[in-house]
């Protein structure tokens, strides 16, 4: 007897641009899962009645994009230790009758920098967040999960980092953005959370020379992979770690629930996820 197809989806809108389906599809393939990941354009007030009817549409399981996360985070029966302070749920399976919610953000960016820079977290005393939107609460709560003594953070409009830090319940020290090249002295890991970087926006123009002199730089942006900020850490001799690497990370809780088995991210992964952004980039 044949295995019944297991269908989960990535909801958002708009939803053409998501790579979640060339990653769970590369692994579908690859672990000969009887499964289908599909793409679900979903406007804003048919959300939740979308959400409703997951199960009796078939659906194992979700992943939930750009609108939908915060409106995720409220209508799951269950939120996952990673969801709570980040008010933002990625993924969605059922457990029983219950739907789950979870942020694999934070899965995503520790499983990036453990596999790009294997033993990051042993010597970090000072790690600089730039900064406070729904990417910078899933950065600074995997630091803390990681115990980082000292955590600093940045950002344009200084009320959002604030409210960040409360929602979070974490202690970190607060630097005005005028001051942001002080937030780089002595830090030994530096992250930017902003579009600062990506393809079609300014740069974030940092001199790197004040951290510590083996400090690692990286970088959500992966549209350049290599960014400026990562060229300007590259040039200045830093360690550096893409951001490519926490999307595909991320896809690893979903697919883990809803299939059944725990995917790996491979350099083939990598090559089809770059080839398929090169594609969407003609
Ligand atoms: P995400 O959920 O991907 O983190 P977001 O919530 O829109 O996206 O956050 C974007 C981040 O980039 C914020 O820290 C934002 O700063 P503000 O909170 O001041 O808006 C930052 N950002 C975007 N454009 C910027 C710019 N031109 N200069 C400085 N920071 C910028």
């Amino acid at each position: 007897m044949t295995a019944l197809l297991k269908k989960a989806c990535v909801i958002g809108d708009p939803i053409a641009h998501s790579l979640s389906p060339v990653i769970h599809g590369f692994w579908i393939s690859q672990y000969g899962v009887n499964a289908a990941y599909e793409r679900a354009h979903v406007a804003v007030r048919e959300f939740p009645g979308f959400i409703s009817a997951l199960r009796a549409n078939g659906y194992v399981g979700a992943n939930v994009t750009v609108p939908h996360k915060e409106t995720a985070y409220r209508l799951v029966d269950r939120l996952d230790e990673t969801a709570k302070g980040i008010s933002a749920v990625n993924t969605l399976w059922f457990d029983g009758d219950v739907l789950a919610g979870a942020n694999s953000d934070v899965a995503g960016f520790l499983g990036n920098l453990d596999e790009g820079s294997p033993g990051w977290d042993e010597g970090v005393q000072i790690a600089t967040v730039i900064g406070a939107g729904g990417a910078a609460r899933a950065v600074i709560k995997a630091l803390d999960n990681r115990n980082v003594p000292e955590i600093r953070i940045t950002n344009r409009t200084e009320g959002r980092a604030r409210q960040l830090l409360a929602d979070l319940r974490i202690d970190a020290e607060i630097i005005q953005w005028e001051k942001i090249q002080t937030a780089v002295e002595r830090a030994d890991l530096i992250v930017n959370t902003t579009t600062l970087g990506m393809a079609g926006h300014t740069a974030l123009e940092l001199d790197l020379s004040a951290a510590v002199s083996t400090a690692l730089v990286t970088d959500i942006v992966y549209t350049p992979l290599k960014t400026p900020l990562l060229e300007a850490a590259e040039r200045t001799g830093l360690r550096t770690v893409d951001g490519l690497g926490m999307l595909l990370h991320q896809a690893v809780l979903g697919f883990t629930h809803w299939f059944g088995l725990t995917p790996q991210v491979t350099p083939a992964l990598r090559t089809a996820v770059l080839t398929a952004l090169r594609e969407k980039a003609v």
